[in-house]
């Protein structure tokens, strides 16, 4: 496997909660490098930008409020097959679905409003492309 970005976020839950070094932590022992990362208070319109291909999705709007309601920490993950990787790290969607020793498990429960699963990861190379160039600039990407 080739060496990769992808754009992880740390979400407002898992910031209140205060456990954003314990996450970012599993990521650098499975061997992801944080490239970037820098604090970020989303708006309606930034986080439905970001989140545009689930507009028509019924849980958009309660997403969107979601995303606004605290600061969240973009990060920019490298590592072999990153993409993958960081995304067998965050474990399922749903928290009450993901498998012990996950990041969602581990922090986001108990979870009774799905958009507060403690992190975001692209799922793509086409994403994580979109994504990273979302938060940071090429000069921050150095
Ligand atoms: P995320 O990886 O950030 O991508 C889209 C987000 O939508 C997802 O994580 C969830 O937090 C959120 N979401 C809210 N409700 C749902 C739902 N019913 N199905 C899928 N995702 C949902």
């Amino acid at each position: 496997m080739s060496t990769e970005r992808t754009l992880s976020i740390i979400k407002p839950d898992a910031v209140k909660k205060n456990v954003m070094a314990q996450i970012i932590a599993r990521f650098e022992a499975a061997g992801l490098r944080v490239v970037a990362t820098k604090k970020v208070y989303l708006n309606a319109q930034t986080a439905g930008e970001f989140y545009a291909e689930h507009k028509e999705r019924p849980f958009f709007g309660e997403l969107v409020g979601f995303m606004i309601s605290g600061p969240c920490y973009p990060l920019v993950l490298e590592g072999n097959g990153a993409i993958l990787k960081n995304r067998e790290l965050m474990g399922a969607t749903n928290p009450n679905k993901a498998e012990a020793g996950t990041i969602r498990h581990d922090f986001a429960l108990p979870c009774t409003d799905l958009s507060a699963n403690a992190v975001h990861g692209s799922d793509s190379p086409a994403s994580a492309a979109r994504e990273i160039a979302f938060f940071f600039s090429a000069h921050e990407l150095l």
